[in-house]
């Protein structure tokens, strides 16, 4: 479909940067004037399984359910992938809460924290990403929280990097014994690829125990294989209270996000808590979203084979471009900040990469690649060559 420019704007854009998009394939996207782009953006953490994907689409065409359920009802695919999405979650995580996104799936979290504690405090990494709604962005750091005169109040912020010293300050901030949950991206993906020490890790749940603390991983961006498993907060071996997941779980196809949520914290959010979500977990969206599991399920190792090579074969051609030698490089599978430092000149780039043929992200001074999981060895070729043209 061909859609009409008009000269003055009425949808309101985050930017208007971008390529007017004509249509998608794999890591390739085409638009209106036939031109090709090379895809390290993904929709942002989006089009993990890649653009027109065969078996995401199928689910969809095929899909010859109801229209709609009436969130007081019941409909089989939605315990199907409850199910389905418990199976492969980390540690204890036993319920599900319905969500048409990631914002709203932090919202939820949320609030199960502050009823299953009774508390009202948050902590957040500094400068974190959850969302835009506006208790997301009150446990947020960015400019927007700055200009809202009334965020929810109490909540804290952790300055990274996240070493023992950061355990330290956060012990500081939960000795009160009144923080409800501390939120972070196991990998933040938002600060750069910011990828917490091992120790720090090891030692979070812990920590948030002693102080009657829940702790809430939000995978929004980093799960369904992002960073080389299937959630990121697998690698640090952590069992949180709560997980929120969106953005890949369709793999574009659907709008959908979940709170997942241990039996007792769910239980609270179950007897005093407000979920209902018109549009949580389409019936169309859900159809998708069972398929992507399915999917998961089956390739699990060879997905996440498949991340590593790329993830070397990128990390290679970076380590190559006498440009980057003295800049760090933040890699986790196929979530890679490249720290240049200068919001200005990332943006730069960004800009400069888009009219050479190259999508990708720029995160504060932070260049943000995220293709898709199963890109081909020859596009990411293509794409590193294009960013070295660039730098
Ligand atoms: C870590 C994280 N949490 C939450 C969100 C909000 O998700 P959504 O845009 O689906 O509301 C985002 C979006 O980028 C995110 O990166």
């Amino acid at each position: 479909m061909k859609a009409r420019a008009s000269a003055t704007p009425v949808l309101a854009r985050e930017s208007r940067e971008g390529p007017r998009i004509a249509r998608a394939q794999g890591s390739l996207v085409f638009d209106e004037d036939g031109r090709e782009y090379v895809d390290f953006l993904a929709g942002w953490c989006v089009g993990n399984f890649g653009w027109g994907n065969k078996l995401l689409v199928e689910a969809a065409a095929q899909y010859d359910g109801p229209d709609y359920v009436y969130p007081g009802q019941d409909w089989g695919p939605w315990e199907d992938l409850a199910k389905a999405l418990v199976a492969l979650a980390p540690g204890k995580l036993a319920r599900c809460f319905r969500a048409t996104g990631g914002s709203e799936a932090v919202d939820l979290a949320l609030q199960a924290a502050q009823l299953h504690t009774g508390r009202g405090k948050f902590v957040a990494l500094e400068g974190a990403y959850h969302g835009n709604t506006l208790a997301t962005i009150s446990i947020g750091d960015r400019e927007s929280r700055r200009q809202l005169p009334n965020l929810l109040r109490g909540c804290q912020s952790l300055k990274p990097p996240l070493d023992a010293g950061a355990l330290v300050r956060l012990d500081r901030l939960l000795r009160g014994d009144d923080v409800a949950a501390v939120i972070m991206e196991p990998v933040s993906i938002n600060l750069g690829v910011l990828v917490p020490d091992a120790k720090f890790m090891r030692e979070l749940p812990r920590l948030c125990r002693r102080h009657g603390t829940l702790l809430i991983m939000d995978e929004v961006a980093t799960g369904f294989g992002r960073t080389g498993s299937l959630f990121a907060c697998e690698q640090f071996g952590i069992q949180p209270d709560m997980m929120t997941i969106a953005k890949a779980v369709t793999g574009g196809l659907g709008g959908m996000g979940a709170l997942l949520a241990t039996a007792p914290v769910a239980r609270a959010m179950e007897e005093n808590g407000n979920f209902y979500s018109t549009y949580g977990w389409h019936p169309r969206s859900v159809a998708v979203a069972l398929q992507t599991l399915e999917f998961i399920a089956a390739n699990r190792d060879a997905l996440m084979a498949q991340v590593a090579q790329t993830s070397a074969q990128i990390r290679e051609g970076l380590a190559q471009m006498p440009q980057l030698q003295a800049v760090q490089i933040n890699i986790a599978g196929l979530a890679i900040g490249i720290e240049l430092g200068d919001e200005a000149r990332a943006a730069q780039l960004r800009r400069k990469c888009l009219r050479e043929g190259l999508l990708l992200s720029a995160e504060g001074g932070t260049l943000l690649l995220v293709p898709a999981l199963n890109i081909d060895a020859a596009t990411v070729q293509r794409g590193l060559d294009v960013l070295a043209r660039c730098l």
